[in-house]
């Protein structure tokens, strides 16, 4: 799977790309993407729009007193036939779970590990629209699929910067320009987190690709382990202070109290398998749970990877237990399987060719697996 180079990154190899940019400053490729079309036409993507179980939004810039007014879908015909002829755009969320060709895209992005994506949202605009000034806290590829957009970055932002009034949108109330870019079909931005910046169509027929890769906060980390260990520690474990010493002032938490809490909190961070299982089923938790559709065919000699599966594996320390993550689910298996592990979720694809030369026992585990991922919506059956 080791890509001596990625196309898009031009003249740069991942390591360079990620030493000096990957979360440190914004990168303009022209040219990355020179020979990539669309494989969806903007009627296509207004009619992804208007499916229930699509996320998107219109956003519409209402010049005269500087309002920006946002519609969420989905929507219908008569939303589009409403809209003025300019300074707005319509967002689509994870094309790549409804068009396979779009999801294709991602293989030019296995510098970037696989359960740091996000999904890939495409906006269409027309001269003028745009999301306005903002920040992510995602790391974003801007592919500039048709027509032109004049982006602007600028400073860096948190959860202190300013913000425009408004219930549902975050535009920033200051924009700081730093670099301007003239984006053109086929060029790639890269834009780290907290940096601000601000796209606007300058033609009718702009089409952006944002390929975002995705970081769980801390709190997030923390609160979602917190729970994780919860279900799975004996309710015996407990604080215990068998040194304990009369306080002095009974209501004082004593600093020797705080360095047992702290013991406690370290002894799970500091368990790497334990870590791993957690994580693993965070990272790799379906984007849209709802629509997980399980296929009902049975297993078969060649299945393909779902295009909205997220798939990621850890091989234990003592290398016996290697661990598949794959929509949320933990599966450990005995290490003889690991190249059947990595070759599925590198290719995102099961031959009948990993079912050869595997003991009696290796093949059952290996059934039970495959069949577990057909039930829940993981593989199925290939085309
Ligand atoms: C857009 O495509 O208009 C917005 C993308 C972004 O700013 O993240
Ligand atoms: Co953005």
């Amino acid at each position: 799977m080791n890509r001596p180079h990625f196309p898009v990154l031009a003249h740069l190899s991942a390591n360079e790309f990620l030493d000096q940019y990957w979360q440190k400053q914004p990168l303009l490729i022209k040219h990355a993407l020179p020979d990539w079309t669309l494989p969806l036409s903007p009627d296509e993507l207004a009619g992804l729009a208007c499916e229930e179980s699509v996320e998107s939004r219109l956003l519409l810039r209402q010049l005269g007193d500087q309002e920006w007014v946002l519609k969420r879908g989905p929507f219908n015909e008569q939303d589009f036939t409403d809209l003025p002829p300019d300074n707005w755009t319509l967002l689509v969320q994870a094309v790549d779970h409804w068009v396979p060709e779009v999801r294709e895209l991602l293989n030019e992005f296995r510098f970037i590990p696989d359960w740091r994506l996000d999904d890939i949202m495409i906006s269409y605009a027309t001269e003028g629209g745009g999301v306005g000034p903002h920040f992510d806290n995602y790391d974003v590829f801007l592919i500039q699929a048709s027509g032109t957009r004049h982006w602007q970055s600028g400073q860096l932002c948190d959860d202190r910067s300013p913000l425009l009034p408004h219930p549902d949108l975050k535009i920033l109330a200051e924009f700081k320009t730093d670099q301007d870019f003239h984006m053109e079909p086929g060029d790639m931005l890269y834009l780290p987190p907290g940096v601000a910046h601000w796209g606007t169509a300058t033609s009718n027929d702009c089409v952006t690709v944002s390929v975002g890769f995705r970081a769980p906060s801390h709190g997030e980390v923390v609160s979602d382990y917190g729970l994780w260990l919860n279900d799975h520690l004996s309710d015996f474990l407990r604080y215990a202070d068998p040194d304990l010493k009369a306080p002095s002032h009974p209501a004082e938490i004593s600093a020797e109290a705080i360095t047992r809490v702290q013991e406690i909190l370290k002894q799970y961070a500091n368990d790497p398998e334990q870590v791993a299982r957690w994580f693993g089923r965070l990272m790799t938790e379906p984007k849209y749970p709802e629509n997980a559709m399980a296929d009902l065919e049975p297993v078969t000699a060649e299945m393909s990877v779902a295009d909205d599966a997220r798939l990621a594996w850890y091989q234990s320390e003592d290398l016996d237990t290697v661990y598949l993550f794959a929509n949320g689910q933990d599966y450990a298996l005995p290490a003889s399987l690991k190249t059947t592990v990595v070759a599925v979720c590198d290719n995102r694809y099961v031959s009948a060719s990993h079912m050869e030369n595997l003991s009696a026992s290796e093949r059952e585990s290996l059934t039970a697996l495959l069949t577990d991922l057909v039930e829940n919506g993981v593989l199925m059956t290939a085309e």
